[in-house]
């Protein structure tokens, strides 16, 4: 066919076979973008899948540090973000410089990083975490003193599940998951009083300690398949809600509304078909962060 006669599907099809592309989508991207990726995750997932593929290019349609952790996976390959302007405002909030200084004031503590970071600050880290394994990760250390950075929600979810640990926290957040009040969750729960209630750990404490279960995306969405229940109030961010409807169908599910991430919602179709064709929004990471970051991220994907 043409080019020009192609839609915008049909052009993407052909660029990915074309470019021996595999396209990897956060389960936050819009439905279309969920619909035509080769693998829709959470953030361990779709790291697993950037670790392992024997694509040449990576195409992934998500914020800034998940492209960047597919890079330290596999730095051969091209890592292509649809929207480099797609930034995880928590990843803005630990600095390499504040992360660098914060371990030499606490030499004994090992340093427990989130994913949602830049690729630079995770040399700084000893081991990297998602929502997916932070517990986990927590858990198979040796030090009982931890430095757990940048979410405070997350890092004190954990520090409740694990007491015989000292764990510091940073003050950083994801103003999405954080911003989400208790009265709004309180409301859906009047609304759906039989709903099974699941929430994001990046959620502040008040909301989840009214919850079922908490986890990342993906473990949220197991555990939905387990359930007999019908009814689900899901704390966490909008995009989900595709992800939820097309694995569990003729389950029902409520979300609060204000709970967008709007750079995920950048990504479109013709981003995805245009950055394939230029090669545009490759990631691009100097050699020694590459290394020095590799560890960290290793481990986290080790740990599963
Ligand atoms: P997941 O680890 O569940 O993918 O969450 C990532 C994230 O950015 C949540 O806001
Ligand atoms: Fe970052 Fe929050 Fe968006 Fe997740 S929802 S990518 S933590 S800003």
């Amino acid at each position: 066919m043409h080019p020009l006669m192609e839609t915008v599907t049909e052009r993407i099809v052909r660029l990915k076979k074309e470019r021996n592309a595999i396209i990897l989508a956060h389960n936050y991207t819009n439905p279309e973008i969920q619909d035509i990726a080769d693998f829709t995750g959470d953030s361990l997932g779709l790291s697993i899948q950037a670790s392992k593929t024997d694509a040449d290019v990576i195409v992934f349609c998500g914020v800034t540090f998940m492209g960047e952790t597919a890079k330290i996976l596999s730095p051969d390959k091209i890592v292509l973000l649809p929207r480099p302007d797609a930034v995880c405002d928590m990843a803005a909030m630990c600095s390499p410089e504040a992360l660098a200084q914060r371990r030499k004031e606490l030499p004994d503590h090992t340093v427990v990083g989130y994913v949602n970071t830049t690729g630079p600050t995770k040399t700084q880290m000893d081991v990297c975490c998602t929502s997916g394994n932070a517990l986990k990760v927590v858990r198979s250390l040796d030090s009982d003193k931890v430095l757990f950075v940048p979410d405070k929600n997350l890092g004190s979810y954990i520090a409740r599940l694990v007491p015989e640990k000292e764990i510091v926290l940073w003050n950083g957040c994801c103003p999405i998951h954080d911003s989400i009040t208790l009265e709004e969750v309180s409301e859906l729960k009047r609304r759906y009083p039989d709903a099974y209630c699941m929430a994001h750990p990046e959620c502040n404490e008040a909301i989840l300690s009214v919850m079922d279960f908490v986890g990342s995306t993906e473990a949220m969405l197991n555990h939905c398949k387990t359930m007999d229940n019908e009814e689900y109030i899901i704390v966490t961010e909008v995009g989900m809600k595709h992800r939820l409807e097309t694995s569990c169908p003729g389950k029902r599910f409520h979300f609060p509304e204000s709970a967008v991430c709007e750079p995920m919602k950048y990504i479109t179709l013709e981003s995805i078909a245009d950055c394939l064709e230029n090669l545009t929004g490759q990631i691009v990471l100097d050699d020694d962060i590459i290394r020095d970051a590799f560890l960290p991220v290793k481990r986290m994907i080790e740990i599963n």
